[in-house]
């Protein structure tokens, strides 16, 4: 295995360093105040703190969705189920209205809420720290959901499905 220092990084090698955590994918959604829906595509998301129950997601700052997430009040984490993959490219894409022909109902603070997802958690936007080119959302969960539903993965820049590991079978 090679090893890189820190003044040798190539951006492209790194982020397929970072790809060999495979994580699920999350579509975060929240309510501009102009009453406008807004969402993206997120893998950044991690659980923080179960008492109490804190999430944090990352955004990168260029973001034309920054202001709206530094206003809010609310956001959900759309935790996306296994068939899934076509909304993730959706709200990671540039289509003028990533919510078109997308089914949602509508939770706290008019936050879209996405259905058929394998779990949601509803935030209270609590905080916001520097990340570098990116800031750190920090969410305090107020109510979440749950489906039977299997989570869509990403790995190494691809969509995967969970298959149980051959040492442990069921
Ligand atoms: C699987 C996947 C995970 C992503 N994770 C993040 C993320 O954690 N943070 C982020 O800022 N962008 C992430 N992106 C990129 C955004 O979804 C994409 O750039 C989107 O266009 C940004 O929306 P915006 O134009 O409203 O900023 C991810 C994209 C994909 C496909």
């Amino acid at each position: 295995m090679k090893s890189t220092a820190a003044e040798d990084f190539d951006p492209k090698d790194y982020r397929r360093t970072l790809g060999q955590f495979a994580t699920g994918v999350t579509v975060v959604t929240t309510r501009g105040q102009d009453g406008r829906f807004i969402g993206l595509t997120v893998n950044s998301f991690t659980s923080v703190s179960l008492q109490p129950p804190l999430v944090l997601w990352c955004l990168v700052r260029q973001s034309p969705s920054l202001a709206a997430f530094q206003e809010a009040s609310h956001f959900a984490i759309n935790i996306l189920a296994a068939g899934q993959h076509g909304l993730s490219r959706q709200f990671a894409s540039q289509v003028p209205d990533r919510f078109a022909g997308v089914e949602l109902e509508e939770g706290k603070a008019g936050v879209p809420r996405l259905k058929g997802v394998a779990a949601q958690l509803v935030c209270r936007n609590v905080g916001q720290f520097d990340g570098g080119d990116h800031v750190i959302f920090l969410g305090q969960v107020e109510e979440y959901l749950r489906s039977e539903e299997k989570p869509l993965l990403f790995h190494s820049g691809r969509y995967c499905s969970l298959t149980p590991h051959p040492d442990f079978p069921e």
